[in-house]
């Protein structure tokens, strides 16, 4: 029996320096991995993320959410230019930007975002930032489908760490993000080989 494997697009959505996004690329090239990026887009043109996108030759798109008078507007404006990729998932890797039900909903179980720490602890910002005054000991980021309500949808994979008494949340952010690195490709490996055996 022939091997041969589709492979899903991934249409990911960045707004700043997309590392995430990167090492998401890599894990891309290798043939094993069930998924490749067909499109990057940024909701901010200066995004430092695009430069390596144009770089490796994947199409980008800016939506510049100043433009719009309107979330619903930016958002619609958004999904008629991710739509002509055909995307089986859209992949949040650091998009700092709310989506609202009627996108979300356009994308039943398609949308993935990775956050960084243990959901359902800390929605929101300054995750790093209040973990540490609340005196925790351990942090982490997970990595979750996206629904209406922010930060809650089921989790498909969490990583944790230390926290230490010297910490800074620029030290735990450091530490949380090498384990987003492994965590957000294994998940989408997890969820692309899933929708494969449907
Ligand atoms: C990551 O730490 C990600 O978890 C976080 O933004 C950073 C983006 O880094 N996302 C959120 O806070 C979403 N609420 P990157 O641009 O280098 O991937």
């Amino acid at each position: 029996m022939s091997d041969i494997r589709k492979k899903l697009k991934l249409a990911i959505l960045i707004s700043g320096r997309g590392s995430n996004m990167m090492t998401i690329h890599k894990s891309c090239q290798d043939p094993d991995f069930p998924a490749e990026i067909a499109l990057v887009l940024s909701n901010r043109p200066d995004a430092g993320g695009l430069a390596y996108a144009k770089d490796h030759n994947i199409p980008t798109e800016v939506v510049d959410h100043k433009e719009f008078s309107s979330r619903d507007e930016f958002e619609a404006e958004m999904h008629n230019r991710i739509e002509p990729y055909k995307p089986d998932l859209i992949i949040l890797a650091g998009f700092l930007r709310i989506l609202n039900a009627p996108f979300v909903k356009k994308w039943p179980n398609r949308i993935l975002n990775i956050h960084p720490s243990l959901l359902p602890e800390y929605k929101g910002l300054n995750t790093h930032a209040r973990a540490i005054n609340d005196g925790k000991t351990e942090s982490g980021c997970t990595v979750h489908y996206v629904v209406p309500e922010l930060d809650s949808g089921q989790t498909i994979i969490q990583k944790r760490v230390p926290i230490f008494n010297d910490d800074t949340p620029e030290t735990l952010e450091k530490r949380v993000l090498e384990q987003e690195h492994i965590a957000y490709p294994e998940a989408i490996k997890l969820v692309a080989n899933n929708i494969l055996s449907e």
